[in-house]
């Protein structure tokens, strides 16, 4: 049997594909919600629904799952928009301001989420909060000769700073890019568009997981009455 989390993140995984139209260039997001829009895009491909798309991959396992499923992928400097992006959220916020990065792919995520016509972001229930920061820490892309002095600048803004370190590594996680992640703890982010530009402006920062009214629509999976649904 299928556990609910997984149910709610087929289910919207589902509901974004399907809202993708034939011709379009589509950016692909990172993590496991995503990755079943991009399969059930492949799907649709498949099927011959679906003609004609083309992909823009946010980190290695978006383009790795595209391949898979047979999304031909292009590259930001061959292609002059981006129709739809589909992209998950660690957490979304009633304005649908977001935490991202939780799979330390923000970076490449807020280029090609912010450059997309429309940017729908695919959760499950369980990533909705009053204010950003409550459950999640905002993870700070930052190049490695610079991660000390970062981490006590961030201290000097009110943050809790952590190196994210690897699971099944020893020492630091590595993004695509070949940098590290900071997760910083707030204790309340009142202002996220101005926490966003002062974390982005200590030397040394690449990216902040703070996306601001960069969202055009949130699908929220939700188990409802027993049965998985989107809303
Ligand atoms: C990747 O860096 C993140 O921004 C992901 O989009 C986020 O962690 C969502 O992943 P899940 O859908 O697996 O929760």
């Amino acid at each position: 049997e299928m556990d609910a989390s997984k149910l709610m993140k087929q289910q919207v995984g589902k509901a974004a594909a399907d809202r993708v139209q034939s011709s379009s260039i589509v950016g692909l997001g990172t993590g496991s919600t995503t990755a079943y829009a991009i399969q059930f895009l492949g799907d649709r491909l498949k099927s011959g629904e679906l003609k004609d798309i083309i992909g823009v991959p946010t980190s290695f396992q978006a383009e790795v799952l595209a391949r898979e499923y047979g999304i031909p992928l292009t590259t930001l400097d061959v292609i002059d928009r981006i129709d739809i992006a589909i992209d998950g959220a660690d957490e979304v916020d009633p304005q649908l301001n977001l935490i991202k990065g939780g799979g330390a792919a923000h970076t490449r995520e807020k280029v090609v989420d912010t450059l997309a016509a429309e940017f729908i972001v695919v959760v499950d229930s369980s990533k909705l909060v009053d204010k950003l920061g409550s459950t999640f820490k905002v993870p700070v892309e930052v190049i490695p000769m610079a991660y000390a002095p970062v981490m006590r600048a961030i201290e000097k803004l009110g943050g809790k700073p952590e190196l994210r370190m690897g699971v099944k590594k020893a020492g630091p996680v590595v993004t695509d890019q070949g940098n590290m992640v900071i997760d910083v703890k707030f204790d309340s982010i009142d202002n996220p568009a101005e926490l966003e530009k002062t974390l982005n402006n200590i030397p040394g920062v690449l990216e902040n997981g703070l996306f601001v009214n960069t969202t055009n629509l949130v699908l929220v999976g939700e188990i409802k009455d027993g049965q998985p649904s989107v809303r």
